[in-house]
C-alpha cells in the first residue's frame, strides 16, 4: 500500500486594489452580474465573469426556480453560455463573487462541487489552466491557478 498526497494552494489578495488591473475589471463585471442574479428563494446572489482568449467577457448569475433543483449556479450559467457562443475560444480566467441578503459575506466563497466539475470539462478540453478568482462581497480575494487545483482526483473523459 502507498499513500498518494495531492496538494492544493491558494493565493490571497487583501482587496480589489491589490489585484492586477485587468483582474479587478473582471471581478467588477462579476459584481455587476451578481446584482442581476435571480435568487428569490435563497437570497444568495452569485455573479461570475469569464475572460476568453478572444478578449470577450461573458458573465452569468445564479438563476433559481420554484422547483429548486431546476435552478442553476452563476458559474455554470456563464460557462455554458460562453462555450455555446464561442466553442473554439479558450477560457483564460474566471472571477466569482457571492453575497447574501441576510448578512454581508466577507470571505472568499469558492465554486460548488457541481460547478467545479463543469469548469473541469472545459479546462481539460482546452488543455490550458483556467485561473479562478473568488470572493464574497467584500474582503479578501482568493486565486487558484487552475480548476484542477480545486478538484483533486478529477473525473474527466480520460476515464471513459
Ligand atoms: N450558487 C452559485 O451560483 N454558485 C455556487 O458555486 C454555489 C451556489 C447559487 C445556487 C443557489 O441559487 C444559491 O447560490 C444558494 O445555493
Amino acid at each position: 500500500m502507498k499513500e498518494i498526497k495531492i496538494e492544493s494552494s491558494l493565493y490571497v489578495f487583501e482587496s480589489l486594489d491589490e489585484l492586477p488591473k485587468e483582474v479587478s475589471i473582471l471581478m467588477n463585471k462579476a459584481v455587476e452580474a451578481r446584482e442581476k442574479a435571480y435568487a428569490p428563494y435563497s437570497n444568495f446572489y452569485v455573479g461570475a465573469a469569464l475572460l476568453l482568449d478572444n478578449d470577450e467577457i461573458i458573465t452569468g448569475s445564479n438563476q433559481e426556480n420554484a422547483s429548486y433543483p431546476s435552478g442553476l449556479c452563476a458559474e455554470r450559467t456563464a460557462i455554458y453560455y460562453a462555450h455555446s457562443q464561442f466553442p473554439e475560444a479558450k477560457i483564460v480566467r474566471m472571477a466569482i463573487t457571492a453575497g447574501s441578503k441576510k448578512n454581508q459575506t466577507a470571505s472568499p466563497i469558492p465554486p460548488c462541487g457541481a460547478c467545479r466539475q463543469a469548469i473541469a470539462e472545459y479546462e481539460v478540453k482546452q488543455a490550458l489552466p483556467i485561473e479562478i478568482y473568488f470572493m464574497g462581497e467584500i474582503g479578501n480575494i482568493a486565486k487558484s491557478n487552475s480548476l484542477a487545483n480545486l478538484l483533486p482526483f478529477i473525473f474527466d473523459k480520460s476515464v471513459l
